[in-house]
């Protein structure tokens, strides 16, 4: 039986005595463990070391041993069921459950920032994570391409006629930044903008037209930056898909009674936030209108079981207001708000408005050439393993940290030991190439060997518990911990001719090359 099995009906078994058998998992006391005798104990004033060994000797599974131990109860796969596991260390079954992973989502005519690579990196993961454990997925992407900004930028385009075709990125942003400039100056250019946004949600053809033009430009480098991320295919969600029937929403809800007018704008009240704004006093959409529409619509179309959003954590606000007025209409999927903090550059935050910003091209152009020195002085020359190994320290850097919190972008994470991508990617190497010397010998486990077969077996839990938290974090470390424990097996242990090392090492790979599959990160030839 699969780990994860043996856990649920353990906790089944256990939740008889008891209504809290969460269990904990404890990295060196067995497969998995329960402090349930130390909390029932302390409840009814018994002896908790008592308790275990009585709840052990009742609670028998199958293809589990329990060793009770002061108030915990550790529990070990027996020798069948850690080479069951072993054997079919990635196989999960096909479920027939749909999850809309909805991430990217970056601006046109804006640089695609640190947030927008957080929201691709992470989401990604968490697809990848949902579609291994059997999961149909699907991979949205909600791209700005609508708003009062447009507005602003045609003014601006009209008013100083630039050639963007070159760079398309820089020169839009700095039309964008002479536009705020002069409108402090003259804050009637405001108005104009607004102006000219009406006119395009009203279908102006020609204005339509340079939008067009801005929107293509934008895609094809952001499309840039997702081969150079090796970003799954996303579907184009873009804003601009959905103001249309936001309008209508607008009125239907007006009608029944869900939305109500407030100083000429239309609104739903939220419980004890502000309300979520449909249409704006000047008749036009804005974000939140076609991010409401966006959310019905995916629902509709793919009935998913669960909808997760990943943004950053400054839209925490907006997500409350949008998933509860998701509810209210129906919309019966579990939905998520994935969140994350911002990763700071050494310089501080990145404003595209202030216009001192740092392109995060630059940034992973930087990262590959530092990862280009560090492998020419180890005699390994090599373009593909060089943009593995860069853009995988990236992520790595990323997806190791839990995700509410902000991280530092720091040159450490391109260093070849400590909690790092190349240190795991590296593990990763070696163990294949080890691993690749068993032949067809016969699998067993020995007693040199089981504490890190049983690391590889909790791969599985790894990733069950990041799918279940929404956290690729977990994943990362567990791959860090099993990186670091079959270094020290390397360093322990004569592997190369001893079958059964060879056959735990093949699975140790087999372990790093999925796990780091799930955080979108690739195994390098050589290192
Ligand atoms: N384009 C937005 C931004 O860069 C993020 C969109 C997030 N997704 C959503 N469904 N609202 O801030």
């Amino acid at each position: 039986m699969f780990i994860e099995n043996l856990v649920d009906k353990t906790m089944k078994n256990l939740s008889q005595f008891s209504d809290k058998t969460e269990f904990a998992e404890f990295k060196n006391f067995g497969d998995f463990s329960t402090s349930l005798p130390l909390k029932i104990a302390k409840a009814k004033g018994e002896r908790p070391d008592k308790l275990a060994i009585s709840l052990a000797e009742q609670i028998k599974v199958k293809g589990l041993n329990a060793k009770p131990t002061g108030g915990f109860i550790n529990f070990f796969l027996d020798d069948d069921a850690l080479l069951f596991n072993l054997t079919n260390l990635t196989k999960f079954e096909k479920q027939n459950k749909t999850a809309v992973v909805e991430y990217s989502a970056p601006n046109i005519a804006k640089p695609f920032s640190v947030g927008h690579l957080r929201s691709t990196v992470i989401g990604e993961s968490i697809r990848r994570i949902f579609d291994f454990l059997g999961w149909k997925t699907i991979g949205l992407n909600f791209i700005g391409d609508w708003g009062t900004q447009f507005g602003k930028l045609l003014v601006a385009y009209e008013m100083w006629p630039t050639d963007i075709s070159k760079d398309p990125i820089k020169e839009l942003l700095s039309l964008y930044v002479k536009f705020h400039e002069e409108a402090e100056k003259n804050p009637k250019l405001n108005d104009e903008a607004k102006i000219m946004f009406k006119k395009l949600e009203e279908g102006d053809k020609k204005i339509r037209k340079t939008w067009e033009i801005f929107r293509n430009l934008s895609l094809k480098e952001f499309e840039k930056m997702y081969a150079v991320l090796k970003t799954s295919k996303l579907e184009d969600y873009s804003e601009s898909k959905f103001f249309n029937k936001g309008q209508k929403i607008a009125d239907e809800l007006l009608k029944e009674g869900i939305a109500e007018m407030s100083e000429g704008a239309v609104i739903i009240p939220v419980p004890n936030k502000p309300p979520l704004i449909l249409r704006k006093s000047d008749g036009t959409t804005i974000y939140s209108t076609r991010d409401l529409v966006a959310g019905i619509e995916r629902f509709k179309a793919y009935k998913p079981e669960v909808m997760v959003y990943v943004v950053g954590n400054e839209q925490k606000l907006h997500f409350e207001q949008l998933l509860y007025v998701l509810k209210k209409l129906k919309v019966s999927a579990k939905m998520e708000h994935v969140g994350f903090g911002m990763m700071r550059l050494p310089e501080g935050k990145m404003s595209t408005r202030r216009g001192r910003v740092v392109f995060l091209e630059d940034v992973l152009a930087e990262a590959m050439n530092k990862v280009k020195v560090i492998m020419k002085e180890r005699g390994v020359d090599n373009k593909s393993d060089v943009e593995k190994i860069g853009i995988g320290a990236v992520k790595f850097a990323d997806l190791k940290t839990n995700r509410n919190r902000d991280v530092l972008f720091d040159w450490k994470m391109l260093k070849f030991d400590g909690e790092t991508g190349p240190y795991v990617q590296y593990a990763a190497v070696r163990a294949k190439r080890i691993g690749e010397k068993f032949g067809k010998g016969k699998i067993k486990i020995l007693p040199e060997n089981t504490k890190l077969a049983r690391k590889i077996v909790a791969l599985r839990l790894a990733v069950i518990n990041a799918k279940k938290n929404l956290r690729p974090d977990i994943l990362a470390n567990y791959l860090m911990e099993l990186s670091q424990l079959f270094n020290e097996f390397y360093t322990k242990e004569k592997i190369s001719g001893n079958e059964s090392h060879e056959w735990i090492t093949s699975k140790v790979y087999e372990a790093l090359e999925n796990g780091l599959f799930l955080l979108g990160i690739e195994v390098p030839n050589q290192m």
